[in-house]
């Protein structure tokens, strides 16, 4: 192994297994997939696309399913659906197209922007949960979507993808998957993205190969490979959120307190929630942080989604920070509980309700009103007058100077005395922390008086503090002249958010046989959260359009029979080779993979000694590093281990036995690139 090589497993092995004392627990790992198919819950792709008699309906071509995506959500004046072309990269279907790149690009899409949804129909949170790849040349699609139910994301395989058959979707060899994708999750390089279509080389080469094609979709593609960076690392934090959801809590009440900053961030705009309360501070705090000395004592790591960036014309072999197939160093470390952490997971967690959810609850909320012995409360201050001209003016209301108090500055447009339209520059609020930038949704005028309504216009939500009250009118009065006298500003807030503290107190009492149960130590998902929660509230249950058919199951391959030393390959390598495609090759299927082994073996050979100190790694080693735990081995014992010995043993035999001692030398040293392919169908 080179030292760079031995250095970089050393730190990122020791994360993963943890023979250094202080090494943290990765939230997710290359050697921890978990099953093919969840134990429960659909992968999203599977809830747009599956259809109730088990079939698939995908629309094709690819255009026809980004159209289709596209329709579904509303994302402003943005675009929903994010492209990018990667026609040179690093995934495994590169080598697809080949000799044509160009003509055949991979495009991966991600998504952003809310579901598109009406009367009571709950639809499908998109936002950084489905990303797909399309490689035209093959017709396959390369499906990570996320799974709510198992709170995960899924990872898929369609082929057959055309406009004539059927298309054959089935859940991908996960283990293989995560040698790349270690977070389980997307992964996508750094800025400036060069193997995208962001990088005008690779731009003008997809323009000047397709003209007819790429003219038009290349402009309105190009700026999309940041959003989709920034998207993939959204995506990748989840993992972090839901382990917390599931065990950082122990208790239903340390999830109810989480649940409830939730509610009032998203019902505050996104602005805060009160992270002082009592329950916030004792149930979810103070039990996180018990837990966490508990379960994680040397912290917690989270596994990166991004790579080094790559220039695709570099003729250079990749570094090991570019090599997906490479251990990654953690993106986030975590030691230990602190307030930054704890509202981070608020906020992660938040992003799983759609907008349209919290309008709903909004409105049920303003229309419960203030209830209990609290209906409501006031604040009071008063303003000084500054004439900007003569038809607008500034009101400053409040001791800007302290800290305490009602504050807000008012601008208003006055014409012959009449005001004709009032902005909100500014408004902070008692005890509440935010300044808040409400909109004026409507006014009137009376005699020395002006009622405001204040919203959230953007959001088209009430306008809320961060504790969830809504603020239902600004009044602003006044004796004489407004543009001269004295006048007053009082803010009038109702305490509905009572209505959401009783509801999951109700979620917290109820007997067992009536859980939902939402509160569980179960992943944190929408669906149930919202069933409970709404039904508590007296809303409306919302109609959830997605079918029950059973997702199309894996068809596992028997690995076939080795003899002799060969046979060793099988407990470490089958379940990356053992299936029948091109990449990885599949060296270990059907039932008699001896000629491919025989086939492939110099290739094996080299990625074997790629282990080894001192051996230049033109690749990364075999297995990769970061899975090799799952065949129960670490990383730092596996070059030294009888099994690794013997395998590169039985390799070089082979090549002795059969082709002589110039051939071995020929294995060992050639350039990688001009050794036999692996697969024999590939020689020329
Ligand atoms: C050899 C490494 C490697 C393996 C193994 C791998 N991928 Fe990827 N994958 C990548 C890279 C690199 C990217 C980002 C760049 C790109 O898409 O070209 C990527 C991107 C993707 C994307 C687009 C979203 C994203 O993550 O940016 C999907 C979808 C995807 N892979 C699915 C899969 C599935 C399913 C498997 C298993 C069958 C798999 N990948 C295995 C390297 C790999
Ligand atoms: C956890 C999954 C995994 C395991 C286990 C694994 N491989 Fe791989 N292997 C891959 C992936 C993924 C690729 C393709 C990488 C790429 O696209 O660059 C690959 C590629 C290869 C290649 C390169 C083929 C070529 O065309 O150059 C060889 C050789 C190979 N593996 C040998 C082995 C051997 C030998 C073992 C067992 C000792 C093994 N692999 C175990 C995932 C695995």
């Amino acid at each position: 192994m080179s030292d760079r090589l031995k250095t970089l497993l050393l730190i990122i092995c020791s994360l993963a297994f943890g023979p250094v004392k202080s090494a943290p627990n990765w939230i997710e790992h290359a050697s921890r997939p978990g099953p093919d198919i969840a134990p429960g819950g659909q992968s999203r792709f599977d809830q747009l696309f599956l259809q109730a008699d088990g079939g698939y309906r995908i629309p094709y071509p690819f255009g026809r399913l980004i159209e289709a995506l596209d329709a579904r959500i509303d994302n402003g004046d943005e675009p929903a659906v994010l492209q990018v072309f990667v026609p040179l990269g690093r995934s495994l279907q590169r080598e697809a197209p080949a000799p044509d790149y160009f003509h055949f690009p991979r495009r991966v899409i991600a998504l952003d922007g809310e579901p598109v949804t009406r009367d009571n129909e709950a639809g499908l949170a998109l936002r950084y949960r489905l990303f797909i790849a399309h490689q035209p040349k093959t017709e396959t699609l390369e499906v990570i979507s996320y799974n709510d139910g198992a709170g995960r994301f899924e990872f898929q395989l369609v082929e057959n993808y055309t406009a004539a058959a059927e298309p054959r979707v089935a859940p991908a060899n996960r283990v293989m998957c995560m040698s790349c994708h270690q977070n389980a999750a997307p992964i996508f390089a750094a800025i400036p993205w060069s193997e995208t279509s962001f990088n005008v080389a690779v731009a003008s080469r997809l323009v000047a190969t397709l003209p007819n094609r790429f003219n038009s979709l290349i402009g309105t593609v190009t700026a999309d490979a940041g959003v989709i960076d920034v998207l993939v690392e959204r995506a990748n934090y989840l993992s972090a959120a839901q382990l917390i959801w599931r065990r950082g809590c122990t208790t239903r009440r340390c999830r109810a307190a989480i649940l409830r900053a939730i509610l009032q961030y998203r019902l505050s705009g996104e602005s805060n929630f009160a992270e002082a309360a009592t329950g916030y501070q004792r149930d979810y705090l103070g039990e996180l942080t018990r837990n966490w000395r508990r379960l994680w004592p040397r912290g917690l790591a989270l596994p990166g989604s991004r790579l080094a960036d790559r220039d695709p014309f570099a003729t250079e072999a990749m570094t090991i920070e570019q090599d997906p197939l490479f251990a990654r160093p953690p993106h986030a470390t975590w030691y230990r509980v602190d307030a930054t952490l704890a509202r981070g997971i608020v906020y992660r967690l938040a992003g799983f309700f759609t907008l349209a959810d919290i309008r709903r609850i909004d409105r049920q909320l303003a229309r419960l009103g203030g209830g209990g012995p609290s209906a409501g409360y006031r604040y009071r201050a008063s303003c000084r007058a500054t004439p900007a001209d003569a038809e607008s003016m500034i009101l400053s209301c409040g001791d800007h100077s302290r800290a305490q108090g009602l504050q807000a500055t008012l601008e208003l447009e006055l014409r012959r005395d009449q005001v004709d339209s009032i902005r909100i520059t500014s408004l902070r609020v008692p005890q509440d922390t935010n300044l808040l930038q409400p909109d004026v949704a409507s006014f009137t005028l009376h005699p020395g008086r002006l009622e405001l309504l204040p919203a959230d216009s953007t959001a088209g939500l009430s306008l809320r503090l961060a504790n969830g009250d809504r603020i239902s009118s600004m009044v602003l009065s006044w004796n004489d002249r407004l543009r001269d006298g004295e006048s007053s500003l009082e803010i009038e807030v109702v305490a509905e958010f009572e209505h959401v503290d009783q509801a999951l107190q109700r979620l917290l009492d109820e007997d067992v046989q009536r859980r939902g149960d939402g509160l569980a130590a179960n992943p944190f998902e929408r669906k149930k959260i919202l069933h409970g929660l709404m039904r508590e509230l007296n809303m409306k249950p919302l109609a959830w359009a997605e079918t029950t058919a059973p997702a199309s199951a894996a068809t596992a391959r028997p690995v076939g029979k080795l003899d002799g030393k060969l046979a060793l390959l099988v407990p470490y390598c089958a379940h990356c080779h053992r299936d029948d495609r091109v990449n990885p090759p599949g060296f270990l299927a059907g039932d008699d993979p001896r000629a491919a082994v025989l086939q492939c073996a110099p290739r094996i050979l080299r990625r074997l000694k790629a282990w080894q100190t001192g051996f230049a790694i033109a690749k990364s080693p075999m297995p990769p590093a970061a899975s090799l735990e799952f065949s129960g081995i670490t990383a730092d014992d596996w070059p030294a281990s009888d099994q690794y010995r013997a395998m590169v043993a039985s390799i070089e035999e082979l090549a002795l036995e059969r082709h002589g001692e110039q051939a071995l030398k020929n294995w060992l040293e050639a350039d990688y690139r001009l050794l036999p392919p692996c697969l024999a169908a590939l020689s020329e």
